[in-house]
């Protein structure tokens, strides 16, 4: 097997991992679901932001370490969480009240807001990951069955559109960050479909939790290795 079939092996191995207990989110991705999300009305969405941005600051984003950064995220995602918070497939308390009295065309219409608003962590921090946290970036660790965070993240932390639902990572704080893979890994989240991150973050010691988090607080810049490359 070459380097890219395993890890594709190893993704979809991680994709049919089996369903533990109930669904870990009720929205699946319909052509009517679909065509709701793309069809947010980003105007509408900013006027609905004004119960949130005492919490999630003017934009989406806010410097309180705790409260997850809004502005650039993809959008289906956006809509997946606050369904799931809605119907509690997310646990959270401040964000089930907050969720609680949206339609589905509200969630439709903030995504699209926070969607097309400029993530405020442009610059990133430079810290660069060691070889052992780019290669499990890059490539995974097939010794253990963790598929590479860029499979589905993408190359920089950016998300992948192509791929409803999946979050970008490089706009997000540290503290956010290891606090959500700590939580995928007690199971205390489990609202990634297929138990995708419950069974990665398993996996993952607290140093490489640690690590991944400060490596996507600054992922503008690239893994040592690839941006080397680049210049030559
Ligand atoms: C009282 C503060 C507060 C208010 C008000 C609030 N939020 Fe949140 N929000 C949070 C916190 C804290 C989290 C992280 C919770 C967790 O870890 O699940 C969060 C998480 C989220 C997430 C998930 C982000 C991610 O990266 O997974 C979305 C989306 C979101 N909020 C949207 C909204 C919207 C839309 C509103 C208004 C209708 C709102 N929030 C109101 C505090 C708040
Ligand atoms: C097979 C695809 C896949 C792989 C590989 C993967 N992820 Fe994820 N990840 C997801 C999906 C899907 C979600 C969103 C789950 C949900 O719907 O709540 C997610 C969510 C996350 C979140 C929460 C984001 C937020 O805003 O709350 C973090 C952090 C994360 N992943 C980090 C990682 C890291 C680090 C790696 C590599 C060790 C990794 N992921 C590998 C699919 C993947």
């Amino acid at each position: 097997m070459n380097r890219r079939t395993a890890v594709i092996a190893v993704v979809l191995a991680a994709l049919s991992a089996p369903l533990a207990g109930g669904p870990s989110s009720h929205v699946a991705w319909t052509l009517d679901t679909v065509k709701l999300v793309r069809g947010g009305d980003s105007k509408k969405g900013q006027t609905l932001h004004g119960d949130c941005s005492g919490c999630h600051g003017e934009t989406g984003d806010t410097d309180t370490p705790d409260v997850p950064n809004l502005a650039g995220q993809e959008r289906f995602y956006i809509f997946k969480q606050l369904q799931d918070y809605k119907s509690k497939s997310r646990a959270s308390s401040m964000m089930s009240e907050s969720a609680a009295p949206l339609s589905d065309r509200d969630m439709a219409d903030l995504a699209a807001f926070y969607a097309a608003q400029k993530p405020s962590r442009g610059a990133g921090s430079g810290r660069r990951p060691d070889a052992a946290i780019s290669a499990l970036v890059a490539l995974g660790d097939g010794t253990r069955l963790i598929p590479a965070c860029d499979a589905c993240h993408g190359r920089r932390g950016e998300g992948n559109p192509g791929f409803y639902g999946m979050p970008g990572l490089r706009n997000q704080k540290e503290v956010d960050l290891s606090y959500q893979l700590t939580t995928f890994r007690s199971g205390e989240r489990g609202n990634d479909v297929y138990r995708v991150m419950r069974d990665i973050s398993k996996k993952l010691t607290d140093d490489e939790i640690a690590s991944l988090a400060a490596y996507y607080a600054g992922a503008e810049k690239k893994p040592a290795t690839a941006a080397a490359q680049e210049k030559k």
